[in-house]
């Protein structure tokens, strides 16, 4: 049986956040929560987009069962996680910091762009498999170096951990409907590449500025100095977040990408038992 046969498992679980870290979850450091928080700003709004993205496709799915069950479990999985996210930046707006604001930004910055009626559902899909092969990627690292990260707040912890698993465990979804829906050629492969060389620039400079906008709003902290270090070196470290990916951007360029090269399956079964 390949990676690509495995069917998601939603699981409907409820995560109690404890609301007085919501600042200072990851490590006590407000800089890296911030980071993680403004990453679960934008969550909702695109597990919306990708529900609606691949729902788009469903009248095909008929004659391939396999198929038809994975996108069901995909939408299961991801329309929990919008849930828990909302539940989760609810704490942040609670906190007095702007997490529905931020979102209202996404959400204009999608309609504007990606759900606009200029844009076919072709190409929804085609971005779709974007942020579904980013989030898997930053999920398996986020994963493997979290297991030597001490003093995270446990439930925060789970919650991530969770989305991360659910991520990695869908993360071909998308791309076989994609190749069940469009016929090999460089038609298939110009659109698939072309979703990161529109979106990686508005959609990063959102991201940089929700961070920044949550570190404004909480800028009495005495931290900016170290925290800043902190987030730093996590993001552009040698083996950090965006060195440490790179392999897998630029694998997404290869005529043959396969989301399953990187067989990180076996990250599921220890996370499964071990730390949900
Ligand atoms: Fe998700
Ligand atoms: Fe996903």
């Amino acid at each position: 049986m390949s990676s690509h046969d495995l069917v998601p498992t939603p699981r409907n679980l409820h995560f109690d956040l404890p609301a007085e870290r919501i600042c200072d979850w990851y490590q006590h450091c407000r800089y890296m929560s911030h980071w993680s928080n403004s990453l679960s700003i934008m969550a909702p709004v695109f597990e919306r987009f990708v529900i609606q993205a691949i729902r788009a496709h469903e009248s095909t799915l008929a004659d391939v069962p396999l198929l038809s069950q994975q996108v069901k479990a995909l939408i299961d999985q991801e329309a929990v996680h919008a849930r828990e996210h909302r539940r989760y930046n609810d704490l942040i707006d609670l906190a007095g910091l702007p997490a529905t604001r931020i979102a209202r930004r996404w959400q204009t910055l999608l309609h504007h762009t990606l759900e606009s009626r200029w844009v076919s559902n072709r190409m929804r899909l085609a971005a779709t498999m974007m942020f579904e092969h980013h989030a898997a990627m930053i999920a398996g690292q986020e994963l493997r170096t979290r297991k030597n990260t001490p003093d995270m707040e446990p439930r925060f912890l789970a919650l991530w951990n969770w989305h991360a698993l659910e991520e990695i465990e869908h993360k071909s979804v998308s791309f076989d409907l994609w190749r069940h829906t469009l016929a090999p050629g460089p038609v298939r492969y110009g659109l698939r590449t072309s979703t990161v060389l529109l979106l990686s620039v508005p959609f990063w400079y959102m991201i940089f500025e929700s961070f920044l906008r949550l570190i404004w709003a909480d800028r009495h902290s005495t931290e900016h100095v170290h925290g800043a270090w902190r987030l730093a070196k996590y993001l552009w470290g040698p083996h950090g977040f965006f060195f440490g990916n790179s392999r897998g951007w630029l694998a997404y360029f290869k005529p043959g990408f396969d989301p399953w090269t990187d067989d990180d399956v076996a990250l599921l079964k220890p996370l499964e038992q071990d730390r949900l």
